[in-house]
């Protein structure tokens, strides 16, 4: 149950309002937001933010829909087993911009206010990212600007890079590029190869996403340009 048709704006939300250039009948926010999570594959970054959830690490939020553009992906399966709504939208042989609709359509259906992409293999059309301004996360494995796109983490091994990481930030039109909101970094060891690094991205991974969720959920900050600023 959510409380958004109860009491007026908290200092909370007004703070989100103000940080969100969103029109004023659009904002949503609530004092517990609803979280939609968008995967395609085997979910280990949904499952560290529903545990997050739990545990209070992501105060007063909800995952109120679990999204997959593949009937079979796991996490779709990992979902259900936490008894959460999960969803498969395939996208097979339909056009973008159709199958977003479809997504968009069933995310409002839920009331979501932040979406987060979790291992979403699809890129998102314009139309898409408009629907949700400045409210749709990323996560990749790469200390971006490097390595954007697919295999991140082997990328950077072949580079031969001393840091590897990764990065969650905000999603704009352009792939992997949005403001980033936080970034974790580990050294690469003589004994890595690309698996062991990617391994000990992920697990950076789990604890960065669940931190800049509650970030973003805090209000908290000003985009600053493209910088993320933390108001102290
Ligand atoms: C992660 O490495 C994430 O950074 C990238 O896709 C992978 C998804 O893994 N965008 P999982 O499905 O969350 O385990």
């Amino acid at each position: 149950m959510n409380n958004r048709s109860q009491s007026p704006a908290s200092s909370r939300q007004l703070l989100i309002a103000n940080c969100w250039p969103l029109a004023a009948d659009s904002w949503l926010l609530t004092t517990m937001p609803n979280l939609g999570i968008l995967l395609s594959g085997r979910g280990s970054n949904f499952l560290a933010i529903a545990d997050a959830i739990a545990s209070g690490e992501i105060p007063n939020a909800r995952i109120a829909v679990v999204i997959s553009n593949l009937a079979d992906a796991p996490g779709l399966e990992a979902a259900r087993n936490r008894g959460l709504n999960a969803i498969a939208i395939e996208a097979k042989g339909r056009k973008r911009a159709e199958h977003d609709q479809e997504i968009i359509a069933t995310l409002q259906a839920h009331q979501v206010e932040l979406v987060c992409l979790a291992g979403y293999m699809r890129l998102l059309s314009s139309g898409f990212i408009q629907a949700f301004p400045q409210r749709i996360l990323n996560i990749h494995p790469s200390l971006l600007p490097a390595f954007p796109g697919l295999d991140a983490q082997t990328q950077a091994f072949e580079y031969g890079v001393q840091i590897a990481g990764c990065t969650v930030h905000f999603v704009d039109e352009q792939l992997d590029h949005g403001a980033i909101i936080l970034q974790r970094a580990i050294p690469v060891l003589p004994t890595d190869d690309a698996p062991t690094l990617a391994a000990r991205i992920l697990e950076q991974e789990h604890l960065a996403y669940s931190e800049a969720i509650a970030r973003v959920l805090s209000g908290e900050y000003q985009i600053i340009g493209r910088r993320y600023v933390q108001k102290s």
